[in-house]
């Protein structure tokens, strides 16, 4: 092995035990954002979040860092015209959780903006999610969805992520995109690689790896849009391209949008249909309910959504000194608005921690964050969750996992590795 890398090794191992046992002694003395970190490595998440929210509405942690927890106050900071992604000197919300260059392209995304430039780019990729648009995908998942479930349905027994949630989505974003087969599956493994590094890129290998992720991608947009600059389709790159070539949009623009596009909407919906399913046959009564009357697919999608979040948190910044809950913020202040936990707030939710099937507002979570930056393709992850619920309950109603299954190891990302069950 040469010497860098022996001495890259060395480094990666010191820093990852300093960060482990900074972070353990923040969650042993209750630190919010001590016990917000502890739950990468922990089944029960929900716990975490609500012993959180218990603390209090805004919590200051160690880190000087504020955590917002209350559905209330979370739906309040999230709409606040005051409040942004970026701070003042452009760095965005959460301080560089990664000790490496991650060059990171969803930085320069719409999603890392703030106004008027979110705007101005959010409005022209905004078309590509009207729901009119979206509803002509239907056909199109439900068919993806029966052909992968008619790969697997004789065998017994699959790996629900693998084999299922997986491929769905990235069949959907493929079509979105309009990428040829023959490219789907290295799209698919450079988005895994990008998504991974959400949560902070935390060895030079995974700095390394994310380097060459995004070159790769970035070349494969480019192609991309000179094949549909000469013949233009209905799909987002084109849309995307003839916006550029109108000079409403910078190159650099068009990489960052659909590099946003792409990871926003791969693994977040992979892990809606894994929790939910998941969850559901944990309690069993909902998965019941749900072969019984496949028209509660809906409603099954939203309270997966709320109580078991794909996007377990996100953050904002003051942009002006504002007052909540009776304490001065000051400006450049870092929020952590705890989506879980408000998710399971009992002044909203009666029984939070229930998975309830037919709850009457459970569409009332925060899953999807709210004010300018709620998601885009909100319409198209609710429309894959309900297809992929309602395809599974009906060809496959005696459905259970065969074991806990094994998670993704992330703090802002939740979801499944791997989940084995059986069909029979
Ligand atoms: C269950 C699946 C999904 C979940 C839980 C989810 C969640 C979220 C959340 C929480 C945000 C806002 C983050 C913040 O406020 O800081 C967001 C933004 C966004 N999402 Fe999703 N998302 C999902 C699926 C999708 C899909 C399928 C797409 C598109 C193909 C997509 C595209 C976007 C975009 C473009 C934004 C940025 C919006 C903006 O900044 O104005 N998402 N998503």
């Amino acid at each position: 092995m040469a010497a860098t890398t022996l001495l890259e090794k060395a480094f990666d191992v010191l820093t990852a035990v300093r960060d482990a046992a900074s972070l353990k002694f923040l969650a042993a003395i209750g630190d919010p954002v001590g016990l917000i970190e502890s739950t990468a490595h922990t089944s029960d998440a929900g716990a975490v979040h609500d012993r959180i929210r218990r603390l209090g509405p805004l919590t200051r942690s160690r880190t000087g860092m504020y955590v917002a927890s209350s559905h209330e106050l979370c739906q309040q900071i999230l709409r606040d015209p005051r409040v942004g992604v970026r701070h003042s000197d452009g760095r965005e919300s959460l301080p560089d959780e990664s000790r490496y260059d991650a060059d990171n392209l969803l930085l320069d995304s719409f999603l890392s903006l703030d106004d008027p430039d979110h705007a101005r780019l959010r409005r022209l990729a905004a078309p590509g999610f009207r729901p009119a648009v979206i509803r002509t995908y239907a056909a199109r998942i439900e068919a993806v969805a029966n052909r992968l479930l008619d790969r697997v349905e004789d065998a017994g027994h699959f790996d629900l992520i693998g084999d299922f949630a997986g491929p769905l989505p990235i069949e959907v974003i493929s079509d979105l995109f309009g990428i040829p087969d023959v490219n789907r599956t290295r799209f698919a493994e450079i988005g895994n690689v990008v998504a991974q590094s959400l949560d902070g890129v935390t060895s030079y290998r995974q700095a390394r790896e994310l380097a060459e992720a995004h070159r790769e991608l970035i070349g494969l947009f480019d192609v991309l849009s000179a094949e549909r600059r000469v013949r233009p389709g209905d799909d987002v790159i084109s849309m995307l391209v003839g916006a550029t070539d109108a000079g409403d949009m910078t190159a650099d623009d068009l990489h960052a949008t659909c590099a946003l596009l792409l990871i926003a909407g791969f693994e977040t919906t992979v892990n809606l249909i894994g929790n939910a399913v998941s969850a559901m046959l944990a309690a069993r009564e909902p998965w019941e309910q749900l072969v019984a009357d496949s028209a509660l697919a809906d409603n099954a999608v939203e309270e997966s959504l709320r109580l078991e979040p794909p996007v377990q948190l996100t953050s904002r910044v003051t942009h002006e000194p504002i007052t909540l809950c009776g304490s001065l913020i000051p400006t450049d202040s870092t929020i952590v608005v705890d989506l879980a936990a408000a998710n399971r707030d009992p002044a909203v939710f009666d029984d939070p921690s229930a998975f309830r099937v037919s709850r009457a507002n459970a569409a009332d979570h925060l899953a999807f964050s709210s004010g300018v930056h709620y998601c885009l393709g909100a319409g198209l992850a609710r429309l894959e969750g309900s297809i992929a619920l309602r395809t599974l309950s009906q060809r496959l109603p005696r459905l259970r996992t065969v074991d806990g299954g094994r998670r993704r190891h992330g703090v802002t990302l939740r979801g499944f590795a791997s989940l084995p069950v059986s069909s029979s």
